[in-house]
């Protein structure tokens, strides 16, 4: 497992370099680099390549499209860290973008690898139709915005140091990170044209993905460590972070995210021994450290 991610890493990494590479020099090439290229596990990618793999697609393309979703991870990253969000110096074992840079530059680092992620879906060299183009460019945008990573974003801090409904912190947690991970279930599916019908079928087993990867790192923040992690634990609790954690209790919790792992991979039996792929992912992501 750890080599294919190191695969995907190196992959995703090369294309984005050449295509920075590409553009006239600006000064904002460092942060937005510095937020970009500082580590980063590439999951959202790999979860790409493994729906990818059920419907027989071109690796090349994936990792393009892949590298679109990691610029506007590494963007909500940098932003999620701010002073005014969660207040958090170190990430990937490194000064957080704005320690490094200060605040100013790490908003507008993170603005531009907001939109590095559509000048790269709507690049001549990604060789797919236009059609295609938009539908993708359509579905990512609304991860993205307030039904998906900022407004999820917005619950996450609003519920900060209240009782939470189970309901309402299932609802934040696949707004704030669910919907990119839909996107990178679906993005597959828009390539091969295939009916609303199963988009909506992948777009909520994206979300039951992203969920049990937010659940997997809020266990993180409750049981690991600054080393393995390479960003500062125990942070939710005193920030009064509003967790399945905190209101159903650390074994009841795991409990979930087992069941939640066993009902993703039941939808996906069905498409053949490729589904094992993602199953492989699917218990990484539970059982990971960082
Ligand atoms: C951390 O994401 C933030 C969440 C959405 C939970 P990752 O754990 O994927 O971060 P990197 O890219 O590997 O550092
Ligand atoms: C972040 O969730 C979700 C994002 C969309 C960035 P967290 O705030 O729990 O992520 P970490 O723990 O700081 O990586
Ligand atoms: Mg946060
Ligand atoms: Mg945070
Ligand atoms: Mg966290």
């Amino acid at each position: 497992m750890q080599n294919k991610l190191n695969k995907i890493a190196k992959d995703t990494n090369i294309f984005l370099k050449k295509f920075i590479k590409k553009q006239k020099k600006t000064e904002l090439i460092i942060s937005m680099k510095y937020g970009l290229f500082s580590g980063g596990k590439k999951i959202r990618s790999k979860i790409l390549i493994d729906i990818g793999s059920l419907f027989k697609l071109n690796y090349k393309s994936l990792i393009v499209i892949g590298s679109a979703v990691e610029c506007i991870h590494a963007y909500s990253l940098i932003h999620d860290d701010l002073p005014c969000m969660d207040n958090d110096t170190i990430r990937r074992g490194k000064p957080s973008t704005h320690i490094k840079f200060g605040e100013s530059t790490a908003v507008l680092a993170g603005n531009s690898l907001l939109t590095m992620a559509f000048e790269i879906l709507s690049h001549k060299s990604l060789n797919i139709s236009e059609k295609i183009k938009i539908d993708l460019i359509n579905k990512i945008s609304k991860s993205s915005g307030h039904l998906g990573i900022a407004g999820g974003q917005y619950l996450d801090l609003s519920y900060e140091h209240k009782k939470i409904s189970k309901k309402k912190i299932i609802e934040m947690e696949i707004k704030k990170t669910g919907k990119l991970f839909s996107f990178c279930c679906v993005a597959p599916l828009i390539l091969r044209k295939k009916s609303k019908n199963e988009i909506k079928k992948f777009e909520n087993i994206g979300s039951e993905i992203g969920l049990l990867f937010q659940i997997a790192d809020d266990l993180i923040d409750y049981k690991g460590n600054l080393s393995a992690a390479g960003k500062k634990t125990g942070k939710d609790k005193k920030k009064g972070k509003a967790t399945l954690i905190s209101l159903l209790g650390y074994k009841n919790t795991i409990k979930y995210a087992n069941k939640l792992i066993f009902k993703i991979n039941n939808k996906l039996k069905k498409y053949g021994p490729k589904s094992k792929n993602l199953a492989e992912t699917l218990d990484y992501v539970l059982n990971r450290n960082k």
